[in-house]
């Protein structure tokens, strides 16, 4: 039934699963409970996310609680294909790395012939799909969770257009996914993929960072700790779902230490240039233009059209690949350019892109963990509407965080309690 690139891969990707698992101690104490409780018998679970080691240990968590797992990835260039071979040995997995626009399509709509009950995405392409062209299917659906900041945003935009049929929970808006996730494993991943794509030294570098939201400020604190010069661009609008505005965070990347200004002056200074959005196109044609001669683009935001790609190859005389996940862009006029992973999320585009830590994937799939069983239990109750994450939840995963490292925070006196919800004097 499954469908990977091969088979014989299996020992391999056992051993990386094996490793995730073993540094993945809060996803193991929740499995544990899966296994006793199984909050999940008899339910089908359709996933459409990275699939590499992480996702790997959380699809096994979810089947030890009785889940029939179904799963595609939720990009063309991630999938981790010694990964998916063992896992294809206990469910049911339909992907590769390198796959066609046709060929990831499809695979999504092989997850959806297991007519799942339970959706879990990264940047909403499966729930998407069953909304466009499978729409009846959509009754039995009890919900769905979201992984990324752009899949929120655009199943915020259509509950807002009452297009939206099932409940869906946000699990990317829980504190201990974005805060963590979205700026602590960015900031390492991203670097790290783009290091190991150019094994260039980032020290000294003038890198400019398109978007300070929480992977922007996570990707910036980063460079500037390997001693990079950090341009960061933020819009004059308020484009991200905190409400903060381009303008509050233009500030904060200043005061943090950063340069700021606007992407026409930075595009002529930059080295690395890094993309992290969620918005289309903030590197385009007339910034091309501008740039120093073997600058290198990566984007870091979820889609591949935050680099306006069609014309970097409109503008292009020629491209070559330098080395796995580096194409040069030769421009008509002779300066070259350089693209890591074709423009897509530079820190899960394989071989180069690795993904996140293993520890911070760790809190991010505890929560969606506890937000499926969730869904599976409370769906009842839920209207077909964007969800945050129950805070008692989120905060569990904080706690079983800390807890996993030994670390036991100060208890607050029963006096303390009463002082902070106190509205007299405070003498
Ligand atoms: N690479 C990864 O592993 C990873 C991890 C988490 C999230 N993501 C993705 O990264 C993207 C950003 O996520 P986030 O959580 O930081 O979102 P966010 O909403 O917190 O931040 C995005 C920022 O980009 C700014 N922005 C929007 N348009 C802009 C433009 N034209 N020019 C300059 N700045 C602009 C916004 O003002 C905002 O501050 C999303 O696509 C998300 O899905 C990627």
């Amino acid at each position: 039934m499954s469908k990977v690139k091969d088979k014989s891969l299996e020992e391999e990707g056992r051993r990386a699963l094996g490793w995730a698992g073993e540094n993945m101690p809060i996803l193991a104490s929740i499995r544990e409970r899966f296994e006793e409780e199984k909050p999940f018998t008899g339910l089908s679970v359709g996933v459409a996310m990275h699939l590499e080691q992480k996702t790997g240990v959380l699809l096994q968590t979810l089947q030890a609680g009785g889940a029939e797992i179904s799963a595609s990835s939720c990009n063309p260039l991630t999938t981790d294909d010694a990964v998916a071979a063992a896992l294809s040995e206990e469910m049911d997995i339909f992907a590769w790395s390198g796959q066609s626009k046709e060929e990831y399509y499809s695979c999504i709509e092989s997850v959806i012939r297991s007519a799942p009950k339970i959706t879990v995405d990264d940047g909403g392409d499966l729930i998407f799909m069953l909304h466009s062209k499978y729409p009846a299917m959509l009754d039995d659906v009890m919900g769905g969770c979201e992984e990324t900041t752009t899949g929120v945003i655009r199943l915020k935009a259509m509950s807002q257009d009452g297009e939206l049929k099932v409940p869906i929970i946000a699990v990317n808006n829980a504190y201990s996914k974005y805060l963590f996730d979205n700026r602590y494993g960015s900031g390492q991943s991203v670097i790290d993929a783009i290091a190991s794509a150019t094994n260039m030294l980032i020290a000294g570098k003038t890198v400019v960072v398109v978007g300070y939201g929480w992977v922007g400020r996570g990707v910036a604190m980063r460079l500037r700790g390997m001693g990079a010069r950090v341009i960061v661009v933020e819009t004059a609008a308020s484009l991200n779902q905190q409400k903060q505005s381009g303008f509050h965070r233009g500030l904060e990347a200043l005061y943090d230490g950063n340069w700021v200004m606007s992407m026409e002056e930075a595009a002529a200074m930059g080295d690395i240039f890094i993309t992290a959005t969620g918005n289309k196109h903030v590197i385009s044609k007339h910034h091309f233009k501008k740039m120093k001669e073997n600058v290198i683009l990566a984007n870091a935001g979820h889609f591949n059209n935050e680099i306006d790609v069609d014309s970097l190859q409109a503008m292009s005389k020629e491209s070559k690949e330098i080395m796995p996940n580096l194409v040069r862009y030769r421009l008509k006029n002779g300066k070259g350019i350089l693209l890591l992973s074709e423009g897509r999320l530079v820190n899960l585009a394989r071989p180069s892109g690795h993904g996140h830590p293993i520890e911070i994937m760790d809190g991010s799939f505890a929560v969606q963990a506890l937000c499926v069983e969730y869904l599976a239990k409370s769906s009842d109750s839920l209207k077909p509407e964007v969800y945050d994450v129950p805070s008692d939840l989120d905060e569990e995963v904080a706690r079983l965080a800390l807890a996993a490292q030994g670390i036991a925070l100060q208890k607050p006196t029963p006096q303390q309690i009463e002082y902070v919800s106190a509205w007299e004097e405070g003498t």
